[in-house]
């Protein structure tokens, strides 16, 4: 046996609630190489190596190492068994030193171990492969880099032989990157198997020796290197799988309603969210926004509808420029907003459904008596949306927490609808909704687009976007990398655009 194959997860599923995660999958990684597991959001990969780093236990399915049966029944035994994974969330104690949190947990570091000892330990691995960090800093002093080379340098000291990170460089600049690759090779060469999760198609071609494609739980294949290209992968990720048509008329496209201009924005974590990115929407179109979450959705959506500060460029609306003026400013120009997180930022779980409806409506006219809200008024105007819009509920006063997601979706949508007399931002709109509201919820949409509004649709699901969308645009990295009639493309192309694939379409 030996090491040639030195961890083989055969049939291995894993079920949550509603969701089969891992679909039966096989999965061989050798000593020496580097495995690249790729998928899209969601397709499994983390679950999987959680399965092997012991955290979650599989409900079929069995795990070899070096030819014989093992059981992982919490991360000592995975550790035990030789394998360490790095978590896309670190795990580490801000108080503590580096060596101390390196230390932490191992079960074979006696207490009484001395602090020079162990420092003098990591220093020596530290120094071997290039993973440059003090041991004696504590780990609030350091850059999320130096926090990442210290969850590697855990798994090492533990003598760990498959080493297994999940997405390493979501949160590592470029040149981070580069190193992170460059410490990895390192480390196969020393004869070390390792695993690494990303969704992101240029890194497969850097350092995979072989990668294996999850694609909704499902191993669907495993390639060795010199044998793929990009197109291929992002055809095995994102699938052959149908795309169902709706009834959509042609677009009858007016002018321009949302234009932006050379947008830049930071995230929350004050680096760049978006680099000078420019689209227009124009009314009776819907312009889908396609991407892996965390490439500039969410500040895209915020920054239009003046939720997030504009470092720099513009947002005009109809020729009007509304860059910087504020959530009020924004839906007076007849926005609509449906954003990412309903409850937390759409509606007030506490409040009923009238208050809801009315929430952006009581300073207009006809809602007030004087300092007063006209509550008759406003129930008459509930009253009429919940209806228009369907919304089952149980009073005009029940809290809407206790409204079904279907439900909730809707009573936003009714709310952002009959006041967006431009344009609707809406941000994975059918996140969360099963298929009977999803309809609903895009019957509305085009509905919309049929009324002359501009929609900008934000979403992960290509499906979605290419049901709806006159137009694609791709987002990479706060960027347009594509930007392309829906007509003229197909999933394959846009999911490899997605994944950093070369920039395509007009004023790209
Ligand atoms: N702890 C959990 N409880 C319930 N569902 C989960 C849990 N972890 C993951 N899932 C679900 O399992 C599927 C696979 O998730 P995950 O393994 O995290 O995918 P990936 O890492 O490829 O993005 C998703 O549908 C996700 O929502
Ligand atoms: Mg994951």
């Amino acid at each position: 046996m030996g090491d040639e194959y030195l961890v083989e997860m055969r049939r291995v599923s894993k079920r949550f609630p509603g969701v089969l995660a891992n679909d039966r999958v096989d999965l061989t990684v050798r000593a020496g190489e580097i495995h690249v597991l790729l998928g899209e959001n969601g397709s499994g990969k983390s679950t999987l190596m959680s399965i092997l780093a012991g955290l979650y236990r599989p409900d079929e399915g069995e795990i070899y190492i070096g030819g014989r049966r093992v059981y992982l029944r919490s991360p000592r035994d995975a550790i035990r068994a030789g394998i360490g994974m790095v978590h896309q969330h670190f795990r580490l104690v801000d108080t503590f030193t580096v060596a101390r949190n390196v230390v932490l947990g191992d079960p074979r570091v006696p207490f009484f171990l001395s602090r020079r000892r162990i420092e003098r330990d990591i220093a020596g691995l530290s120094r071997q492969y290039k993973l440059r960090v003090d041991s004696r800093a504590r780990v609030w002093q350091l850059s999320v880099g130096e926090r990442q080379r210290v969850e590697i340098l855990k798994v090492l000291y533990r003598g760990c032989r498959v080493l297994v990170l999940d997405e390493p460089t979501a949160v590592l600049t470029p040149q981070e990157a580069r190193e992170l690759f460059h410490n990895l090779r390192e480390m196969a060469a020393n004869g070390r198997a390792v695993v690494v999760i990303t969704h992101k198609l240029p890194e497969v071609m850097e350092i995979a020796d072989r990668v294996t494609v999850l694609r909704r739980g499902r191993a669907v294949a495993t390639l060795e290197r010199g044998t793929f290209n990009q197109r291929d992968l992002a055809w095995l990720m994102v699938g052959r799988d149908v795309v169902f048509q709706i009834d959509k008329p042609p677009a009858s496209r007016g002018e321009i309603v949302l234009e932006i201009k050379d947008l830049s924005v930071l995230r929350d974590s004050g680096r760049p969210g978006l680099q000078g990115l420019s689209l227009d929407v124009r009314a009776g179109e819907i312009l889908g926004v396609a991407g892996v979450a965390g490439n500039g959705q969410r500040e895209l959506a915020e920054a239009v509808t003046g939720l997030r500060p504009v470092q720099a460029g513009a947002v005009l609306l109809a020729g009007r420029d509304i860059t910087n003026v504020g959530v009020r400013g924004v839906i007076e120009q007849g926005v609509g907003y449906i954003p990412e997180d309903r409850l937390g930022t759409g509606l007030v779980p506490g409040l009923g459904v009238v208050d809801n409806l009315i929430l952006k409506d009581y300073r207009r006219p006809g809602f007030h008596r004087g300092p007063f809200l006209n509550r008759r008024r406003c129930r008459e105007q509930a009253a009429a949306l919940v209806d228009r819009f369907d919304v089952r509920h149980s009073g005009l006063d029940t809290p809407v927490k206790l409204l079904s997601g279907g439900n909730l979706q809707r009573l936003l949508l009714a709310r952002e609808i009959s006041g967006a007399l431009r344009l609707i931002v809406a941000v994975y709109p059918i996140r969360g909704l099963d298929v009977g509201a999803t309809e609903a919820v895009h019957r509305m949409l085009l509905e919309q687009r049929a009324g002359g509004r501009a929609i900008l649709l934000i979403s992960e699901d290509l499906d979605e976007i290419f049901k709806l969308s006159d137009r694609i645009a791709v987002l990479y990295e706060g960027r347009v990398t594509g930007l392309l009639p829906a007509g003229e493309t197909n999933p394959e192309e846009v999911g490899l655009l997605m994944m950093g694939g070369p920039a395509k379409g007009a004023g790209v």
